[in-house]
């Protein structure tokens, strides 16, 4: 199969190019989109044909559930039941926006979507290329992340076609995306609401609308015999393939490590890498130094993660450091994707 890039961003919508893609969706094809968290891979989300066509894809696992998006709030009721009040809530604090919410499911809504369960993650992105797709394709859509299984999530178009290439007809290149970690999961099925996933939307500012808020512990700790609740957190995401080291400490004790573990490293004939931020970038020596934004702002390093972790593999970089981050606000997010990508492997100095 042909794999089409078509440019479409927020400012220039495509009647033409929405309706090529809406029809694609309705012939029970995948089309990958632009969200403002990362690009999806998009297919008709009542059709257990087109999920496991998302599926062979991917290569994911079939018990790893997808998210249906939708793109006006009314929808939400032809796929959920029991919609409890806290929905509506959030729903008015963050949509659109990076937020997915656990349901419970209606019938119509096929098992082959949810990965066997009951329940149903629904989102309504922020992206206005993406809802204006959304609607196109008539209204729910099945979108995971465009990478192939254990590949970092893409952030830029041209990641999309590197994994998808020959396997889709269609990707709508909308530019970089805004956020760059994928969208926040909260479950609202149970009577505390629980984040499954840490993403832009903070567990404050979900208490800010909602009162008490939990965590799924496994987000952050590795336990053993505790398997996360959202089924594709326990898979190794976002793996790069040389071996991902993380080291927290003193700034300076920090830089000193990593330096002599690269030449110790090179001394093996191995290639290094290092991601670091704009702050310490000019004290790494090793085969590349990657900055992956500012200490300043946070945000600019979830946006720059995904990208750096590809382009490592891209330069065939074998042993990686990284520098952690505080986990405070969008930080979490960061060191929740940074410790997955590091099989949890951390040097605490
Ligand atoms: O930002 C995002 O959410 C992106 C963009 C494309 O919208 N999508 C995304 O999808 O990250 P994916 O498939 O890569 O991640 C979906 C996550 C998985 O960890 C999955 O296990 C969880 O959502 N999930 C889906 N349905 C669930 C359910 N019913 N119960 C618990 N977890 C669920
Ligand atoms: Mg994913």
């Amino acid at each position: 199969m042909q794999t089409e890039v078509v440019f479409m961003d927020e400012a220039h919508i495509d009647e033409a190019v929405l309706a090529e893609a809406g029809r694609w969706i309705k012939q029970g094809e995948l089309v990958a989109f632009p969200t403002e968290t990362v690009y999806g891979l998009g297919g008709d989300a009542l059709r257990a044909d087109s999920s496991r066509k998302i599926y062979a894809a991917k290569n994911r696992p079939g018990d790893n559930p997808l998210i249906i998006h939708i793109a006006k709030w009314e929808d939400i009721y032809h796929i959920c039941r029991d919609i409890p009040e806290t929905a509506g809530k959030l729903a008015e604090a963050f949509w659109p926006g990076p937020l997915t919410m656990i349901l419970k499911k209606q019938d119509i809504v096929p098992l082959e979507t949810t990965g066997g369960m009951e329940t149903v993650a629904v989102r309504l992105p922020g992206h206005a290329v993406a809802r204006a797709f959304i609607e196109a394709a008539g209204g729910y859509v099945a979108a995971p992340s465009a990478n192939v299984s254990g590949r970092p999530s893409p952030t830029l178009a041209k990641y999309v076609l590197e994994d998808m290439e020959g396997k889709i007809p269609l990707i709508i290149d909308g530019g970089p995306v805004g956020i760059g970690v994928e969208s926040t999961i909260v479950d609202l099925t149970e009577e505390v609401p629980m984040i499954l996933r840490p993403g832009f939307i903070t567990r404050e500012m979900l208490e800010s609308v909602v009162g008490r808020v939990a965590e799924d512990r496994t987000m952050t700790e590795v336990l053993k015999d505790v398997a996360p609740k959202a089924p594709g957190m326990k898979y190794r995401h976002y793996a790069p393939k040389g071996n991902l080291t993380i080291v927290t400490g003193p700034g300076e004790r920090v830089v000193d490590y990593i330096n002599s573990a690269c030449r110790e490293a090179a001394a093996r004939g191995k290639r290094t890498g290092v991601l670091c931020t704009v702050e310490t970038m000019a004290q790494y020596r090793a085969d590349s130094v990657k900055c992956v934004g500012t200490r300043a702002d946070e945000s600019t390093v979830a946006q720059g993660l995904y990208q750096m972790l590809r382009e490592c593999d891209d330069e065939g970089l074998e042993v990686l450091f990284a520098e952690s981050f505080p986990t405070e606000g969008i930080g979490q997010a960061i060191m929740n994707r940074l410790l997955k990508a590091a099989g949890h492997q951390v040097i605490q100095l």
